[in-house]
């Protein structure tokens, strides 16, 4: 387990504005998040959802504003799996580690091992991406994020594209891998039982700012439109004009 104060945000924003050519997608965005929480940031599509850990992961910059992160190893699982094909599913996931490590042979086998057994796939370690499911996929996608053992794991849309009851037991693996490690998990997602399973908190992302933010029972019974659009398939446009 992560040995972090819980009172202390592990990752905080501070009036983070971004914006692309003439569009500002984050206008002062502010918001906590702590240490070995489920924060799922919830979002229609193109609010900013990307964006956000896009920062974090230092791939784009702000405008203006401030990010303070307290932790030193961030894991991505990105939308798209983003494996390399010509490798075997072994050598995906241990790469992070020789790449960016100097543990032995020895040890990165051990560790990959049990990487690869917190998301029950150890089988498929001399298989090829392709010869995997879409959601194999994914949960690869999450061992090899979860291999260097970051303190914040962040996911990008994890249940797209995947069958429902597929996308469920992805998530299951979501909150054992939490529960088992402490891995403070941001989710950022669009899809509303993605929302209703795992969260312990959720964000509501709109017009660049948090507009709502609730456990998931308040997300599950609050009449705001912001958690309401979400359970009810419409816009928040449509429901913030009916009041
Ligand atoms: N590199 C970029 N250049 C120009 N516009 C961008 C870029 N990245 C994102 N955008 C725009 O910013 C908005 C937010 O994008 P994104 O964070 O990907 O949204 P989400 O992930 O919530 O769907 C969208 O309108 C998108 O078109
Ligand atoms: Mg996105």
């Amino acid at each position: 387990m992560n040995n972090f104060d819980k009172n202390e945000p592990i990752v905080s924003f501070k009036n983070v504005c971004v914006a692309f050519k003439n569009t500002r997608v984050l206008k002062d965005l502010s918001f906590d998040i702590y240490p070995g929480e489920i924060v799922t940031i919830a979002g229609p599509s193109g609010s900013g959802k990307s964006t956000i850990l896009k920062l974090l992961g230092n791939i784009i910059r702000m405008d203006s504003g401030e990010i303070v992160v307290n932790a030193s190893r961030l894991g991505m699982a990105f939308q798209k799996s983003a494996l390399f094909n010509s490798m075997t599913i072994w050598k995906n996931v241990a790469l992070a580690l020789e790449e960016t490590t100097n543990l032995s042979k020895k040890k990165i086998r051990k560790k990959v091992k049990e990487t690869l057994e917190m998301v029950s796939l150890s089988y498929t370690e001399n298989m090829y991406p392709d010869e995997l499911s879409g959601g194999m996929q994914k949960r690869i996608s999450i061992a090899r994020a979860l291999v260097v053992s970051p303190e914040i794991i962040l996911y990008d849309e994890p249940s797209t594209g995947l069958d429902p009851g597929i996308a469920s037991k992805l998530e299951d693996d979501m909150i054992k891998l939490r529960d088992k490690t402490g891995v403070t998990s941001i989710v950022v997602t669009h899809d509303v039982e993605t929302i209703k399973k795992v969260s312990d908190r959720v964000l509501v992302l709109y017009d660049g700012k948090i507009k709502w933010e609730g456990t998931k029972n308040e997300f599950i019974t609050d009449n705001s439109p912001y958690p309401r659009s979400f359970r009810e398939r419409c816009t928040i446009e449509d429901l913030l004009s009916q009041t």
